[in-house]
């Protein structure tokens, strides 16, 4: 009874981070960036695909692999595309989340990796809606954003 429970909720969970993920790529569709950019953009779906991947067949490397790959990608200076003290912030909410991934793939309790996994995708899905907003009420646009400091280097 206990068991047929859990696979019940497991189930349930699949479908929502399935349904989760479907709504970042429509919260994806991007305004002119560059083809660098685009394609590192890209890698993130990529990764969290292949974190989603790990959680069906419980692969907890997989998802850890996958989940570390994402956190490193939140360092580098590609992924500074505002300079707001928000996308510092929603960057950093980011990072947690992943870490709480990768801490659930290292205890194997598929459960948290599932809600640690949807809560990461939230942080793609607020991010996103900041990012199309123009950077919010900031009301900066990813082109002139490159002008406002936030004490973050510039990259090259
Ligand atoms: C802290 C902000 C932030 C977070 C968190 C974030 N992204 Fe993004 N993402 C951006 C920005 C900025 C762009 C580029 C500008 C745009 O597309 O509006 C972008 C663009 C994208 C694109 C479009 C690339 C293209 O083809 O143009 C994809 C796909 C994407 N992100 C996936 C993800 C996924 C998956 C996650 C979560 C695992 C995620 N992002 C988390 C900021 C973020």
């Amino acid at each position: 009874m206990r068991k047929r429970s859990t696979h019940l909720g497991r189930g349930i969970l699949l479908i929502v981070v399935g349904l989760i993920s479907w709504q970042v790529r429509l919260l994806a569709q991007p305004p002119e960036i560059a083809p660098a950019t685009r394609n590192f953009m890209q890698a993130k779906l990529s990764h969290s695909q292949k974190v989603l991947e790990g959680l069906s067949l419980e692969n907890y490397e997989l998802i850890a692999k996958h989940a570390q790959e994402l956190g490193l990608l939140s360092m580098e200076s590609q992924w500074q595309v505002l300079r707001t003290q928000r996308y510092v912030d929603q960057s950093a909410d980011f990072r947690h989340a992943i870490q709480h991934l990768v801490d659930a793939a290292k205890s194997k309790d598929i459960d948290a990796v599932a809600l640690a996994y949807v809560d990461v995708t939230l942080k793609c899905v607020h991010c996103h809606k900041y990012v199309r907003d123009g950077g919010g009420r900031e009301g900066i646009s990813v082109l002139d954003a490159k002008s406002i400091d936030t004490g973050i280097a510039a990259s090259p």
